[in-house]
């Protein structure tokens, strides 16, 4: 599969690319598959912007979905020593807490490869969300615009940790405290809207029957965080795909 390294598992995946009211996206037989897919998409994105640029920035998504692809990504054959991590958003809980977006990041992929430990910034949400947030402004500045941000979505249409009506969403900042997440907990860090349109690629994973409905909306609701997204693409997996 176009770029995927040896050892990286392969797919049984029948995708189909299609192009959905807001989105380019790619359906995958299965959430295995999905994975493998998106893997391959991401190494690709790493290939082409170390081979441009020398380095390869990207934000990762937290929740569940990503763990399977970042688990492929241990395999990647790449220039691990030019590769920079953000994250996307995290949770305020304490350094080291099982439920954090960095401990599970790093569990399934980071600590698997040889990415310098000064390249992988996590955010320090364990600073409470106003103090973290200042703080990682001035982390990630520098290193803007991302190569890629991987997002996932949330049932209710949030991505990263930016919620349906939540003031976050409307913030110019570069990274917003987010106070009453719906999703606990309530108080996080997340990359702005802004910063995360400014990444050069943009790629949701989203798996599942659970987020079939999500998806669904979507497309009618451009108001909803997800889609205010611009030009990203889309891995779904056929349980997810409401088509
Ligand atoms: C978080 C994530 C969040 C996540 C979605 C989807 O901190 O929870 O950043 O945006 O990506 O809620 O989560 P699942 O992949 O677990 O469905």
């Amino acid at each position: 599969m176009g770029g995927l390294p040896e050892g990286m598992k392969g797919s049984d995946m029948t995708d189909r690319n299609l192009v959905v009211g807001l989105a380019h996206c790619r359906v995958s037989d299965s959430a295995d598959a999905l994975a493998t897919a998106a893997a391959a998409r991401i190494v690709m994105l790493a290939r082409e912007s170390l081979a441009h640029s020398g380095r390869f920035v990207l934000a990762l998504a937290g929740g569940n979905t990503p763990r399977q692809c970042y688990a492929q990504l241990r395999h990647a054959n790449l220039d691990w020593l030019q590769v920079h991590v953000y994250f996307g958003d995290e949770r305020c809980l304490p350094w080291g807490h099982p439920d954090r977006n960095d401990v599970m990041a790093r569990a399934a992929w980071l600590d698997h490869v040889p990415i310098p430990a000064a390249h992988i910034h996590s955010i320090p949400a364990e600073q409470g969300p106003r103090q973290a947030a200042q703080a990682y402004a001035e982390v990630i500045r520098s290193a803007l615009p991302l190569d890629l941000a991987v997002l996932g979505v949330g049932e209710d249409g949030h991505t990263a940790s930016l919620f349906p009506g939540d003031p976050a969403l409307a913030s110019s900042a570069l990274v917003v405290p987010v106070f009453h997440a719906p999703k606990p907990p309530e108080e996080r860090v997340t990359l702005s809207l802004g910063t995360l349109n400014g990444a050069r690629h943009k790629l949701f994973l989203a798996s599942g029957v659970g987020k079939r409905a999500i998806l669904e909306r979507l497309g009618e609701h451009p108001e909803l965080p997800a889609a205010q997204v611009r030009e990203a693409q889309w891995f779904v997996d056929r349980a997810a795909w409401p088509g």
